[in-house]
């Protein structure tokens, strides 16, 4: 009986949808287990792109059982497209089923999403617009339309009256906006969402766990995104950690095994909120530019800083990862220094841990490595990269004090190494 689960340790965009997708073979299902399309997981095999973001990562994968969990929310309209952009393909993909439970993003979600952001002005989350953290308040407020709901009977009544309460908190905000044209494309976008087997995901994954089917719960955004242990209020509005994946897909504490944390050897961030080690100069454009650090949902640059190991450290804590698994290690090449933020000077003090004040300007203190110049991209074994490049994955693990078991140095999964 075993569930591994797999999550960000930053701000999202570590490359979760790389890693599962070279992990899918060793799993039977792999489960989405909150978030929704603010997410976008990019795959990169056999010369073909591909950006996944309701779907998850394991849809390739001949042979494996693909959910989309409970704890995910779901905007039928680009569900659709990604459907149709996965046809476009010609691949034969996996099966894909659907939780009953999941709950629904409704086009006045992403209108109210949009309104809030326009009403906090520079105060703004940065959020993805996508809808998302209207959706979870009606989940939570106990108003929110379900994928089960679909086929009742008085599901439109239901749709227009929580349709009705948005308008009515629109009309609040001084907020322009034009729904029917959205609308008419949501209620058809549902035939595709029918289409797939709707199942009730907890039960579903307790038999498939007696019949010792391998699980592999995939997460989104990333832990400092955290409704609860994130930056708060610049996070987004589900469970990104562990727990998340109980609660998302009805799997107990005691059926998880390995909790993989992915994290790159650098930082990003995208919107706003604070970012302690992030660079303004040279090295952050060397990042963004070498790290090609633009958001796969909404395209906006990422801002790029040194790694933060207070930060890591913490997510390491509220996760109970196992394993770590570090990407995109051939952006730091060609620096002459690589620095890592050990502590934080704050308050006067200098202290060695992420602080509920950790909004308040945390000022970073950094340990200075030597760098490496090799071009790791062209690495076809582990054995063969430069020493400054071993010595780091080293200091990490021991001051992270768990085990980096993958090492990434670019897109393919060919650029993949477990050590
Ligand atoms: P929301 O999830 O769209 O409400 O956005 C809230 C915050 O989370 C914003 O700062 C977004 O930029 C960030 N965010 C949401 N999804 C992702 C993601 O998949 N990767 C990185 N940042 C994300």
């Amino acid at each position: 009986m075993q569930t591994d689960v797999l999550l960000g340790l930053q701000w999202g965009d570590e490359g979760k949808g790389k890693i599962v997708d070279v992990l899918t073979s060793n799993y039977d299902i792999i489960a989405r287990f909150q978030g929704g399309p603010n997410a976008g997981h990019t795959l990169e095999f056999d010369g073909i792109k591909h950006v996944l973001h309701t779907i998850p990562s394991g849809i390739f994968h001949k042979g494996s059982i693909n959910i989309i969990g409970n704890g995910v929310v779901i905007d039928p309209i680009i569900f659709e497209n990604e459907i149709k952009s996965i046809d476009k393909l010609d691949m034969k993909i996996s099966e894909l089923l659907i939780a009953k439970k999941a709950h629904l993003i409704l086009p006045t979600h992403k209108l109210l999403d949009a309104a809030s952001e326009q009403a906090k002005g520079k105060n703004k989350i940065g959020s993805t617009l996508k809808g998302i953290g209207p959706t979870y308040m009606d989940k939570t407020g106990r108003n929110g339309l379900r994928v089960g709901d679909i086929s009742a009977a008085n599901f439109k009544d239901r749709y227009d009256k929580l349709k009705q309460k948005h308008i009515q908190i629109l009309n609040f905000y001084d907020f322009d906006y034009e729904i029917w044209d959205l609308e008419e494309k949501w209620f058809a976008s549902l035939e595709t969402l029918k289409k797939f087997q709707h199942i009730e995901s907890e039960h579903y994954l307790h038999k498939a766990l007696k019949e010792g089917k391998k699980i592999l719960a995939e997460g989104a955004q990333g832990t400092l995104l955290d409704i609860d242990f994130g930056s708060y209020p610049f996070v987004t509005s589900s469970n990104t950690i562990t727990a998340g994946a109980c609660t998302g897909l009805g799997i107990s504490p005691n059926k998880i095994k390995d909790v993989f944390g992915i994290f790159k050897a650098y930082c990003t961030r995208v919107g706003s909120g604070p970012f302690p080690t992030e660079l303004f100069d040279e090295v952050g454009k060397h990042m963004q530019k070498v790290g090609n650090e633009f958001g796969a949902t909404t395209g906006r640059p990422r801002r790029c800083g040194w790694i933060d190991l207070p930060a890591l450290k913490y997510a390491i804590n509220v996760n109970g990862v196992t394993q770590l698994m570090m990407m995109k290690g051939d952006v730091i090449s060609g620096l002459d220094k690589i620095k890592v933020c050990t502590h934080y000077h704050f308050n006067g003090e200098k202290i060695n841990y992420l602080p509920f004040e950790a909004n308040d300007g945390l000022i970073p203190i950094f340990e200075e490595l030597p760098g490496w110049q090799e071009d790791l991209m062209q690495l076809q074994d582990l054995s063969d990269a430069p020493q400054s490049f071993h010595d780091y994955i080293r200091y990490l693990e021991k001051e992270l004090e768990t085990p980096i078991s993958i090492v990434s140095v670019g897109p393919d999964r060919k650029q993949t190494f477990f050590r």
